[in-house]
């Protein structure tokens, strides 16, 4: 066999070695469109499945990702998944406590004052602390979109109580307790809460 053959050959079979790796990932990730339509917020979850300190961190670091105001990255996160820290979140967050039981993690969000909106520590325009509230928002998107990405699921929660957690986090004042935010594997299937209709939402001119 010739040189030419033979490097021929190496060629063909690198080619078909890489075609076959990214084959892979691509079967074994969900694409961008699966993420967004199966990411539901789900109130029943499979107590028998947990989620690792190494994921929560994955996950974490994807939220890093997020834009925010001046890359001011004013959001915080403290993660419940010892079972007793989550069984006191658990007790924090009102009538869904039923809706997550079962979930491994929970985890607080919060967001720096003073940072998102503000320059030279004055508020830039009228939102004021609400452009952090809206950084907080973003990260925490980017979070539930990864979480499905991996496999997991989330229920995002307002209702919580704000001063209970802040104890007992020992969060600082000057940080706003957003949401609570349920990560695990959901045991069912949800149904889809409807839409609006889009042009009740959006006008073009
Ligand atoms: C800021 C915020 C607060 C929410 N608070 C709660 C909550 O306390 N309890 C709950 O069951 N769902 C809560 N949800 C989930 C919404 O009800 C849910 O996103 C909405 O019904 C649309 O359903 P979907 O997420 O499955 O698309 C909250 C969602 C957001 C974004």
């Amino acid at each position: 066999m010739s040189k030419r053959v033979l490097l021929c050959a190496a060629f063909a079979v690198l080619t078909l070695v890489g075609c076959t790796q990214s084959n892979k990932s691509d079967s074994t990730s969900p694409s961008f469109d699966e993420v967004f339509t199966s990411r539901r917020s789900i109130r029943n979850y499979d107590a028998s499945k947990k989620i690792s300190e190494t994921e929560v961190r994955e996950l974490l670091e994807a939220t890093q990702e997020a834009p925010s105001w001046a890359n001011q990255q004013p959001s915080k996160y403290y993660v419940a998944i010892s079972p007793e820290k989550v069984a006191a979140v658990q007790n924090l967050v009102g009538a869904n406590k039923d809706r997550i039981a079962g979930a491994p993690v929970l985890i607080v969000s919060t967001f720096e004052q003073g940072k998102s909106g503000f320059f030279q520590g004055q508020q830039t325009n009228e939102v004021g602390e609400g452009w952090g509230a809206y950084d907080n928002g973003l990260s925490n998107c980017y979070m539930i979109l990864k979480a499905r990405a991996m496999g997991f699921d989330t229920l995002i929660m307002g209702m919580r109580d704000a001063d209970a957690l802040r104890e007992l986090f020992n969060i600082p004042q000057n940080e706003t307790v957003m949401a609570v935010i349920a990560l695990g594997y959901r045991a069912g299937e949800p149904t889809r809460p409807v839409r609006r209709p889009l042009d009740d939402i959006v006008k073009f001119f």
